[in-house]
């Protein structure tokens, strides 16, 4: 990796965010004085534009480091609504949806960069899946750490607004040696991109000639969180190749989610049809193939989910169970004995090891 010499690299994770002129040149003078605690510090303090709670004091999130489990390190790091939400990101219906997305339309051996990768939930099913080639971005620099630390070391890290500069689709691309074609994809995020036709350049330069940009969960109508959400039409619009090539396929969210529960292929749909869907998916340029893996079923070492407390289903919060409840694949109460596909549903679940 080539970086330029004001974006600094602290665990390995180095710090391209856009419009954080300030912090970057903080952090790149510490690092100068040889303190990369506080550098890390400063960086673990950064949040996302639509994050609205106060970051904790340095005190604590000096003790991030030291965290044993994932859990822990997000307790450290504030990260509240955000927390529970990837702290079971394993079975909810979005991340089922992005796994259906994954399963019809599989990188195979191209290299795949996973912009706004969170903790890189994905990014893990790949590596584990056997992709080699792995690169996460997100805006949020503590988020790549937790992936890095905790869920998945295989990948690269960089940090990054899609929508804004060092643009990430040429000159950041390059110099994180993404080859081309490339898969890009891009999971219940796109929504909140403010500046989404620059987000989908990027993509699709990242992508290069040849290649496949994947966004899945983009939220149609807002019912939950926050984002500023698009008709169908008008994703296919900006993701369409400007050079012509074929249209977008598009699929609703809730029938990818079916799909993989159901063990079938997801039904494509036309983008009028898709106008009433709480959030689509698009699959735009080489649609690749089918996984030669099921990704429906959860690699090993599997463990009962745990959403259940005393053989009940309790979800994390009301707005969790508000928005995830109703699309959620998993029964009220444990079920004695388990059904043949329990893994399937995710009532048994693959954390990560150090969850
Ligand atoms: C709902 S999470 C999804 C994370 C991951 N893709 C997944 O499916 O688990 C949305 C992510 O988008 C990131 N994000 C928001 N705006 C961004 C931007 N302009 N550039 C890059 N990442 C962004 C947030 O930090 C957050 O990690």
């Amino acid at each position: 990796m080539r970086l330029p010499a004001d974006v600094p690299v602290v665990d390995g994770i180095p710090y391209a965010r856009g419009g954080r002129d300030e912090l970057r040149t903080r952090v790149c003078d510490l690092l100068a004085d040889g303190d990369v605690d506080a550098a890390r510090t400063a960086l673990l303090a950064d949040a996302d534009d639509w994050w609205t709670e106060p970051a904790p004091p340095p005190q604590q999130l000096a003790r991030v480091p030291a965290a044993t489990t994932l859990r822990e390190a997000m307790e450290l790091l504030g990260m509240g609504r955000v927390g529970d939400y990837f702290a079971h990101r394993w079975s909810d219906p979005t991340h089922l949806a992005g796994l259906a997305l994954l399963q019809q339309h599989w990188p195979g051996g191209r290299p795949v960069v996973d912009v706004a990768c969170g903790i890189g939930t994905h990014l893990r099913e790949l590596a584990r899946r056997g992709c080699t080639d792995l690169v996460g971005s997100d805006v949020v620099w503590a988020k790549l750490w937790l992936a890095r630390r905790f869920v998945c070391p295989e990948a690269r890290y960089v940090c990054a607004d899609v929508a804004a500069g060092p643009d990430l689709g040429t000159d950041l691309g390059t110099d994180l040696g993404v080859a081309r074609p490339a898969y890009v994809m891009c999971h219940d995020a796109f929504y909140f991109f403010r500046d989404k036709p620059a987000a989908a350049r990027a993509m699709r330069a990242l992508a290069g000639p040849g290649g496949t940009v994947v966004v899945g969960h983009a939220h149609v109508a807002d019912r939950v969180s926050a984002g500023e959400p698009l008709p169908p039409d008008a994703y296919a619009d900006l993701l369409r190749d400007p050079d012509g090539g074929a249209e977008p396929l598009l699929y609703d969210d809730a029938e990818l989610t079916a799909a993989l529960v159901e063990r079938r292929p997801p039904r494509p749909a036309a983008a009028a049809d898709l106008a009433g869907s709480e959030a689509i998916a698009l699959v735009a340029g080489d649609p690749r193939g089918p996984a030669p893996a099921d990704l429906g079923e959860p690699l090993g070492p599997l463990a009962p989910n745990p959403l259940y407390a005393d053989g009940r289903l309790v979800w994390p919060s009301e707005r969790y169970a508000r928005e995830y409840g109703p699309r959620s694949p998993l029964p009220e109460t444990w079920p004695d004995p388990l059904p043949a596909d329990a893994a399937r549903r995710r009532i048994l679940v693959d954390l990560p090891e150090r969850w």
